[in-house]
């Protein structure tokens, strides 16, 4: 589908098929796509917890304050974010370094930058694991809208219940869930946006 088609039709789904299926082929197809999106410095903050199992999505449904269309949705993906994803640092540089994006010579620098800027700094972890999961929550339901399925980006859910539920490991942190499926509502109107004038400034306030 054409990328304007894709922006323009997606709504945030209320309302999913409850016998709605996803097969975890089209879910690891979705989750393939979202990882091609950018990071910084390629660090790849994203971590995707899929619930799709009836008897785990009732349970998230209970951390998501009994939101139904959890359980009603074909699968539920949590977005999470990686506090740790700087340790990666050498692999990324190697990676740069084979596909000549990187000289050789500089790769002690990148790594060291990569560790300045985020080793002892957890608010600048937070915040990039935040962005980097968002980036790729938002390209997982560009790509699900283009495979006919509907979405909802979602916050509203204890973050600690979902991390005592599913065993999150400690540098994981959820950044949003995403509810998927087969979507019963269609062409729903498009809830206002500000304009363009009222959310942009151009050089400066
Ligand atoms: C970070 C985030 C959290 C959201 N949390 C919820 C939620 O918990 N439950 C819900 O029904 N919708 C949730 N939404 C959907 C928003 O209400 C929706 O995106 C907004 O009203 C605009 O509608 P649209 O996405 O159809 O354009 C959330 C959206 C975002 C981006």
């Amino acid at each position: 589908m054409e990328l304007n088609k894709i922006i323009e039709g997606r709504r945030s789904v209320n309302d999913f098929e409850p016998n709605g299926e996803i097969s975890k082929q089209d879910i690891e197809t979705i989750i393939e796509k979202a990882t091609l999106s950018p990071s910084s410095y390629n660090l790849q903050h994203w971590h995707f917890l899929v619930v799709h199992d009836p008897d785990r999505k009732k349970v998230l449904k209970e951390v998501a304050y009994g939101q139904q269309k959890v359980e009603d949705a074909a699968a539920a993906i949590v977005v999470l974010g990686n506090l740790q994803a700087h340790e990666r640092a050498k692999s990324i540089a190697d990676d740069l370094s084979e596909k000549g994006y990187l000289p050789e010579e500089y790769k002690e620098n990148v790594i060291n930058q990569i560790q300045g800027l985020y080793g002892n700094n957890e608010t600048m972890q937070r915040d990039e694991a935040i962005r980097g999961a968002s980036l790729a929550a938002m390209t997982l339901m560009y790509v699900a809208q283009d495979m006919g399925y509907g979405t909802c980006p979602m916050i509203g859910f204890d973050p600690e219940g979902v991390r005592k539920e599913f065993n999150l490991p400690a540098h994981l942190i959820p950044a949003m869930m995403i509810t998927i499926g087969p979507a019963k509502e269609e062409n729903n109107p498009r809830k206002s946006r500000l304009s363009v004038n009222e959310v942009t400034t151009f050089n400066g306030f």
